[in-house]
């Protein structure tokens, strides 16, 4: 997984409770170093580690965490791929255009990342149906992502975000329903 989202997972946990409990949860990981860069591909393992130990930590279910996290997550990313977001585009067309130019760019611009798959279908003008598929099995994380896209565009009370799966298969329809 990518350092950046490493990162931004520590300012999360952080923010949430404060630095001590990140140097515990690092050790309780099993992780050597509570330090990630930010331009290094590191395991899956560490991020599940990472995220498993978090939920013992604090009795959270870790998909309820991993929704917390992908709301947290957003501001931060759209700030770093914002040139690739167009004026006119809604919490609905972000995630149409996630797959090519955002994941797209991931790809392109960092060798090593395997950002999950998005497959998108305009079910209506109001309703998109989301595919996602990742061995990595972080569908929680794409919901709550979804969830701070809606709140990163003012969009939160019109939009409604619905997994119609479980959220910890490799493959998680997601409903995104515009009121
Ligand atoms: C809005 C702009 C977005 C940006 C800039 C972005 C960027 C990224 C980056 C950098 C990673 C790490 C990939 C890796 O290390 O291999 C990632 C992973 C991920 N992205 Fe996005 N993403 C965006 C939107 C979305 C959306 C809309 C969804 C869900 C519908 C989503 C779902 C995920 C998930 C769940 C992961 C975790 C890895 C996995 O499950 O395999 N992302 N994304």
């Amino acid at each position: 997984m990518h350092g950046s989202i490493i990162n931004l997972l520590k300012r999360f946990v952080q923010l949430q409770y404060d630095h001590s409990t990140w140097l515990r949860l690092v050790e309780l990981s099993g992780l050597s170093n509570a330090d990630f860069d930010m331009n290094t591909v590191y395991p899956d393992a560490h991020i599940f580690a990472l995220v498993g130990q978090a939920a013992e930590m604090t009795g959270i279910p870790a998909a309820q965490l991993q929704e917390k996290f992908g709301e947290f997550l957003v501001p931060d990313l759209m700030l770093v791929y914002k040139r690739y977001v167009q004026p006119e585009w809604g919490t609905l067309e972000m995630i149409e255009h996630t797959e090519e130019a955002m994941h797209g760019a991931v790809r392109r611009d960092a060798p090593g990342t395997r950002p999950p798959v998005l497959h998108v279908r305009r079910q209506s003008a109001k309703e998109l149906e989301v595919t996602y598929e990742s061995e990595r099995r972080m569908g929680a994380l794409a919901v709550g992502i979804i969830r701070g896209l809606a709140a990163y565009f003012d969009e939160t009370e019109d939009i409604e975000v619905t997994p119609l799966t479980s959220e910890d298969e490799e493959r998680v329809v997601i409903r995104v329903r515009q009121r």
